[in-house]
């Protein structure tokens, strides 16, 4: 492949692999600061445009879009939050937000955080270069790496750079270029999965309903006014195919009922998704002139949305430290990149597998584990320091940078 012909060659400071929020949002903060790049992905726009993720943003990130000019849709169509509720032992319990730590958070999909970077990208002449294929990235332990890729038209692309930036996800190949006995990897697995759906139907409650039942857990979120997101714990290996919208409807229900009576209004599931989750982090997240960023370092499970967050942080860390590195300190500034990112990080997984093991039931629990569970919950909902800790880490974290 590596001597394949290459049709053309486009020299910029920063190539970055990956079109996901971390991969924009750092061109675009890089784009602001006068620093060329080129952002590749394998996926199409309309590809990253439909695919279903989290949908809540810190205030911080709320306002790094509007502040940094990606875009102000988010104070116009997202929905600023003030709490959550946390359903167990049928009854809701209010996190209020607010109240404990003046602090709030905006739902506002990932979807719609990726159309306003890219067509920021697009105002503000920036290259992204998406649906390619046979991406090699080259040369990291130089200073002078390259990123080679096919374009949908077959035309071969290479790219020359003095950094390269692994934003490439979660199944990234970036992060595996940093050579197996100089990098460490954690990890953790988890016996059960999310069946996300989209429902055509009103909006069941005001704000997010997290709930924990002896049959699971549930997440009750919202899209628009007529098209709702929710969630429901389910075995890794499930199959949408025997999933029929009454069996959903009746699985989600029974998880958030309660002696308040409560039901979720129903409606046509239009899409249905099984989504395999994961604790995951690699260091060094720097390696020669490649940096990782996002879920090419460092993935969460869903449950309290921290990973759309975790990669705007990172892109605004490592944008700050590469403008440094560019901008005469060379390689030295980029020593700097992961103690800031990983001190969130690593905060960021503690809260979300703590939240994900308190909400959830572990196939084959026993009845002690399931009370001692209530008991936690008990703790959380039912004291003000545990609600306020729930509160803080919810909303986010001081920034690193
Ligand atoms: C959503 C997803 C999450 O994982 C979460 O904790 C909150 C909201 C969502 O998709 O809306």
């Amino acid at each position: 492949m590596a001597e394949a012909t290459i049709d053309t060659v486009t020299s910029v400071p920063v190539a970055v692999v990956g079109a996901g929020p971390a991969g924009l949002m750092l061109a675009h903060r890089l784009g602001r600061a006068g620093v060329g790049t080129v952002v590749v992905d394998t996926r199409t726009r309309h590809g990253i445009s439909t695919t279903q993720r989290a949908g809540i943003l810190e205030a911080d990130a709320a306002r790094d879009l509007v502040e940094t000019g990606v875009s102000d849709r988010v104070l116009r169509e997202g929905h600023e939050h003030e709490g959550i509720e946390l359903r167990f032992g049928g009854r809701p319990h209010r996190i209020d937000f607010k109240d404990l730590v003046g602090a709030s958070v905006w739902l506002y999909p990932q979807t719609d955080v990726f159309t306003d970077l890219a067509d920021a990208r697009d105002r503000d002449g920036g290259t992204v270069l998406y649906g390619i294929r046979d991406t090699e990235v080259l040369d990291v332990t130089t200073d002078a790496p390259r990123v080679r890729c096919t374009a949908p038209d077959g035309t071969r692309h290479e790219i020359r750079a003095r950094y390269v930036v692994g934003a490439d996800g979660s199944r990234s190949m970036c992060r595996d270029l940093v050579p197996e006995e100089r990098r460490v990897r954690y990890g953790k697995e988890y016996p059960f999965a999310w069946f996300g759906i989209m429902a055509e139907a009103p909006p069941s409650a005001a704000e997010l309903v997290y709930a924990h039942s002896e049959h699971g857990f549930a997440l009750i979120s919202r899209r628009t006014d007529r098209v709702q997101r929710m969630y429901f714990q389910c075995a890794p290996d499930e199959s949408v195919d025997a999933w029929p919208d009454d069996r959903i409807w009746e699985t989600l229900q029974a998880r958030v009922a309660g002696e308040d009576g409560f039901r979720l209004t129903e409606g046509p599931v239009l899409e249905r998704t099984v989504l395999r989750f994961r604790s995951f982090v690699q260091e060094p997240m720097r390696w020669g002139s490649l940096a990782l960023a996002g879920d090419a370092a460092h993935t969460v499970p869903p449950t309290g949305a921290r990973g759309l967050n975790l990669a705007l942080h990172d892109a605004k860390v490592l944008a700050h430290v590469l403008l440094r590195a560019l901008g005469g300190e060379g390689d030295t500034a980029l020593d700097d990149y992961q103690p800031r990112a990983l001190r969130r990080i690593w905060r960021a997984q503690n809260f979300s597998s703590w939240m994900t093991r308190l909400l959830h039931t572990e196939p084959g629990g026993t009845p002690f584990d399931l009370r001692r569970r209530l008991g936690e919950l008990e703790n959380v909902a039912g004291t003000r320091a545990g609600r306020t800790y729930l509160a803080e880490q919810y909303t986010g974290w001081p920034t690193g940078a």
